[in-house]
């Protein structure tokens, strides 16, 4: 059974807002998703400060795949240049880097570059990043069903054994505890196929602000109010 953490063990974020940031100003809303990425930076930075040993970003859902090929392209790029630039950055701050999510569907040079940085940061324990890309929950739920359903005709598993310890393993990333913290930005109050699984006990925050204005003194706010929640898992409270 689950047990709270406190302070949160695993911030999940709902990164959104990035277009209408832009269209607020009248520019481009590439011009939204470079300020957003921005905010990745700071944020990865003020939850390593804050002693966060997980943080998970959803960053490209799988319905993502949907928008015009030109937006696509500029969020690959600057997934890109992300996972270059901060590699230093993950390095000195002893930051493992993850991914989760359709991975086989991103551009060739771009995963070549992150499964790069994923093995050189392999070893670190002080935060795991984890980016959600070409990500849905759904998604996630039918390979692990997929993968399971493999087990069983190869005779590794039966179905009796499987349960939802044996489900969970079967995941993309099993080891990874369920969030404890699920943060969305731009007020929107909807999971959009993040985490379905992970979620399911998960405190819920939403904050009206658009994720490139997102600080960290917004994350100390979520943080603050998660801590006041009384987190009863189905019992009967304290
Ligand atoms: C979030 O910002 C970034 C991604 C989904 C990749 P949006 O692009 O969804 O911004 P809005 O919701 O249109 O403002
Ligand atoms: C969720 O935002 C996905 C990411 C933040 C990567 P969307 O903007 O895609 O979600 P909807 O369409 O508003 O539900
Ligand atoms: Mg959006």
């Amino acid at each position: 059974m689950e047990e709270a953490s406190r302070p949160p063990h695993h911030i999940a974020i709902i990164m959104d807002g990035n277009g209408r940031w832009a269209t607020a100003r009248g520019l481009p809303r590439l011009l939204g998703h470079q300020a957003g990425a921005q905010a990745v930076r700071r944020i990865v930075e003020a939850a390593c400060e804050l002693g966060v040993k997980a943080l998970t970003l959803y960053a490209f859902s799988w319905e993502n795949w949907d928008r015009p090929p030109d937006e696509i392209q500029d969020l690959m790029g600057l997934l890109d240049e992300f996972v270059r630039r901060e590699t230093h950055t993950l390095l000195a701050n002893q930051v493992r880097l993850r991914a989760i999510g359709r991975l086989d569907q991103i551009p060739a040079g771009v995963l070549s570059n992150l499964r790069r940085v994923i093995a050189q940061t392999a070893q670190f324990e002080r935060m795991t990043l984890t980016l959600a890309l070409s990500y849905g929950g759904r998604q996630e739920i039918v390979d692990a069903a997929r993968r399971l359903a493999r087990a069983a005709r190869a005779g590794d598993l039966t179905p009796e054994q499987i349960d939802e310890a044996v489900f969970a393993q079967h995941l993309y990333a099993p080891d990874l505890r369920d969030p404890d913290l699920l943060i969305r930005t731009s007020g929107e109050q909807r999971l959009s196929n993040f985490l379905l699984w992970q979620a399911s006990y998960t405190e819920l925050y939403v904050t009206s602000k658009l994720w490139p204005d997102f600080s960290k003194g917004d994350l100390v706010e979520a943080i603050t109010e998660y801590e006041r929640r009384d987190r009863r898992f189905g019992k009967v409270g304290a």
